[in-house]
């Protein structure tokens, strides 16, 4: 029997590649740059699977009148607002992610940031290394206590749990949740988290603000230019999440004028463009979307897309399917 042919829209890890060579005929991305809405319906009618990630746009004007031969797109990455999944399923196409093997490493970048943030570590490391630090002394950059604070996490799912985790066995944080849905008492019990009924709500509480909530229309600018000014002036914000929860310009004036005190991104609204005004604050600690860039991680987001497409061929249930 002939394999199933899949594109694989960006280079993986290797043992990735190699599992995914065992049992399917697998076309790779050898320049390892995202394809374009023309390339990506080409493969639509071309392969019977895509595996695709967080940096392919494929809207619903990738999918408009095509009746393709590919059945499923295994996304490499629990988020997929990337992806337009009503108009994959109008074409036919089944949609999986890869949720739970990336909610540690996930979490533990959003506690890098906020330590990061908390600590002006950032501003520290570019002083020294531009041979700056004139050495120790009581007054130099001062930054904010972590331990025994209050977090306030925006979207409590598997990757707000784990935060919370951290925050309140390590740290010993006061946790409070914002949630779509009502989190059930004994996950919340879990931390001693308390779930709280709207955003406006929990962010005056709070001295850090993570956000694990999902991306897309839905949630676009939730922490806008009104929602950061109910911040406390004191308070850092964390997003791990997806970069268009927040609107980057109203967020760098924040920095500039003292509204909020820091931030940590990990997550932009159009990447890898970084808004400019936030490259001149130098109270944003800034990385490249690392949150589950760790080997471990990256091999397990890699076997899980793996096995819901062994899955899915096999005719069964995919079992991080989305639609
Ligand atoms: C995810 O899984 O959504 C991460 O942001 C990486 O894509």
């Amino acid at each position: 029997m002939e394999k199933p042919r899949i594109l694989v829209s960006r280079k993986l890890p290797a043992a990735v590649e190699a599992a995914l060579a065992r049992d399917f005929d697998v076309t790779p991305n050898a320049e390892d740059v995202p394809l374009d809405r023309a390339a990506f319906r080409a493969a639509l009618m071309e392969y019977d699977g895509l595996l695709v990630t967080v940096t392919d746009a494929l809207g619903a004007e990738v999918f408009a009148g095509l009746a393709p031969r590919c059945r499923i797109l295994a996304n490499y990455g629990v988020g997929f607002s990337h992806i337009d999944t009503g108009a994959a399923q109008g074409a036919g196409i089944v949609v999986t992610n890869t949720p739970d093997v990336l909610s540690d490493c996930t979490a533990d970048l959003a506690m890098t940031l906020l330590m990061m943030a908390a600590r002006r570590a950032g501003e520290g490391e570019r002083e020294l290394r531009a041979g700056r630090w004139s050495g120790w002394r009581p007054t130099h950059m001062i930054g904010t206590k972590v331990t025994g604070k209050t977090l306030g996490i925006i979207g409590f799912g598997r990757i707000g749990q784990a935060m919370a985790r951290r925050a309140h066995f390590g740290f010993g944080m006061r946790v409070l949740v914002q949630n779509r849905s009502v989190v059930a008492a004994e996950v919340l019990a879990e931390t001693g988290a308390v779930q709280v009924d709207s955003v406006e709500t929990l962010l005056p509480e709070c001295d850090f603000v993570s956000l694990h909530c999902p991306g897309g229309a839905e949630n676009r600018h939730l922490i806008g230019e009104a929602r950061l000014a109910m911040m406390k002036p004191s308070a850092i914000l964390v997003n791990t999440a997806r970069g268009e929860v927040v609107d980057e310009a109203a967020l760098a004036a924040a920095l500039k004028g003292g509204v909020i005190a820091g931030a940590g991104l990990d997550v932009f609204e159009k990447e890898p463009e970084i808004h400019p005004a936030l490259l001149e604050c130098d109270n944003a600690v800034l990385l490249p979307h690392l949150g589950s860039a760790t080997r471990e991680t990256r091999e397990g987001m890699g076997m899980r897309a793996v096995e819901n497409l062994r899955q899915f061929f096999a005719g069964e249930a995919p079992q991080d399917r989305i639609v």
